[in-house]
């Protein structure tokens, strides 16, 4: 018997073979590998993502629910576009975006008390040979030579807790008689496993949506992450604006700056970075930012960055290109800031979804009114006659989270006709648009583009804006601008 305090020696796995190295005949060499099983800690979101997983087995007793990653999409020949998981199969999982495994699937197996949830996933590229002895080396969209080092199956469920096993085993799995619902249209082969049930399957992809509309503190986290980064983004790009000034495409500088930033801070981009100056900010989401950033000119940019965990941020500033607003851009201005300024003191729990947008729009229906702007010939006045919307052109905000247009498939009554609720984290971001062919407004105004969006957390008591750090204000503009000039 050892004695007491000392460690037993455990072995969890035989030693690895040792074995000359040699090529078989499928291409991959053998042996000569050293022992590179790792030991990773549980993920800092595995916790949450257990309990979430908890609510969508409450959800579903007795049924299978598949909840696919996604896949590979070619974007041209043999490139693929890179890999982003889908935001359900995030959720639930709390993948990274270094770590995603496209083609992975989530199964929850009814048992009698519940389900038991298993990751099927790709494992290593095996080097030793086997069925799949060449994957390594020749396999270009899935072998580690290509593509870097995947998680053993041990390993994954180390990091996420939860079962992993290997994806060839899933279609085993799946031919199983139990009711199953497919969150579908994200794995064409996982669709083609299992026969449809349109209603059921619809049912799940809202509950999955619903699940994500009140964020936990995890979640709140990576938010607050994804604005910081987009914060330096935003800063970066003001100290970048004397060159992209002298450049014939100076959007494209700005869209690089931000980019660099977010890939630098984050997984990357939550949406493509609108670099919008000139008349281009009169397009809403104006990405092709191949267009001039002009001294004299406002430069919208709506951009965020998307933290290493998914989350993303959704920031807009329109900033005067030399530092300054004229005259006329600051009228406008002042105008989307004052109407923001409305929409945010609307946002509360218990309050209508809608409401922050009507705050907005009136405000901005008075002030247009005020500058004796008559689009049809009559006032524009309240918000209820919709004529002011020929320069407004859109909703004041969205759900943010996963994906910046967050939980669209809630049903209406849990979201846009719904009400506000702690956890909730949204977007503000009212804009005029006042497009460069518009007779119905004075020549001054033509070509004027306005956006300023901000991301709050609905609290117990009110909300939060999570932007803070960068300015809103006009003066507060100029002055952030001069002290990084
Ligand atoms: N930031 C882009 C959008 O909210 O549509
Ligand atoms: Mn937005």
């Amino acid at each position: 018997m050892p004695p007491p305090g000392s460690s037993s020696p455990r072995r969890t796995r035989p030693p690895p073979r040792q074995r000359s190295p040699r090529m078989n005949e499928q291409g991959a060499f053998e042996g000569g590998w050293a022992d590179t099983e790792r030991r990773p800690p549980l993920q800092a979101g595995a916790t949450y993502a257990a309990k979430r997983r908890s609510a969508v087995s409450e959800r579903f007793p007795g049924e299978r629910v598949v909840v696919p990653s996604g896949g590979l999409k070619v974007r041209s020949n043999d490139f693929d576009y890179a890999f982003r998981p889908h935001s359900a199969f995030v959720h639930l999982t709390a993948e990274l975006g270094t770590q995603a495994v496209p083609d992975s699937v989530l199964v929850f197996e009814p048992t009698g008390t519940g389900h038991t949830v298993t990751l099927f996933t790709r494992p290593r590229s095996p080097r030793d040979g086997g069925p799949d002895g060449a994957e390594f080396h020749s396999d270009r969209r899935y072998g580690e030579f290509w593509t870097g080092r995947r998680r053993t199956l041990p390993e994954t469920s180390a990091a996420l807790g939860v079962e992993a096993a290997a994806r060839e085993d899933l279609e085993r799995v799946l031919r199983g008689r139990v009711p199953t619902r497919v969150l579908r249209g994200v794995d064409a082969h996982v669709d083609a496993l299992v026969t449809p049930h349109a209603r059921a399957d619809a049912e799940l992809d809202r509950v999955l949506s619903e699940l994500r509309l009140v964020k936990d503190e995890w979640e709140v986290t990576q938010l607050r992450t994804a604005v910081e980064w987009t914060a330096a983004g935003f800063q970066d790009v003001v100290g970048e604006l004397p060159r992209a000034a002298q450049l014939a495409r100076g959007e494209r500088w700005i869209e690089g700056t931000f980019n660099r930033r977010a890939r630098l801070g984050g997984y990357g981009l939550g949406f493509e970075t609108i670099a919008a100056a000139g008349a281009h900010a009169c397009v809403l989401h104006w990405t092709r930012n191949h267009g001039p950033v002009r001294d004299g000119d406002l430069l919208l940019l709506d951009a965020g960055v998307e933290a290493d965990s998914f989350y993303t941020a959704d920031v807009t500033r329109t900033l005067p290109v030399g530092g300054r607003f004229s005259d006329v851009q600051r009228r406008v201005y002042d105008l989307v800031h004052a109407a923001q300024s409305a929409g945010i003191a609307a946002l509360r729990p218990g309050a209508r979804y809608g409401d922050f947008h009507a705050a907005a729009m009136r405000v901005i229906a008075e002030g247009l009114d005020a500058w004796g702007l008559r689009p049809y010939g009559r006032t524009a006045s309240t918000p209820e006659s919709d004529l002011y919307r020929r320069y407004t052109l859109c909703g004041s905000g969205h759900m943010l989270g996963l994906d910046c247009h967050d939980c669209a498939g809630a049903r209406l009554e849990t979201y846009l006709d719904g009400v506000l609720e702690a956890g909730h984290v949204l977007t503000v971001e009212p804009g005029l648009y006042f497009q460069p062919d518009d007779l119905t407004v004075p020549a001054e105004l033509r070509g004027i583009g306005v956006r300023i969006e901000d991301d709050f957390l609905v609290t117990a008591d009110g909300a939060r804006c999570l932007s803070s750090e960068l300015p809103r204000g006009a003066d507060e503009v100029e002055s952030w601008m001069a002290s990084l000039r």
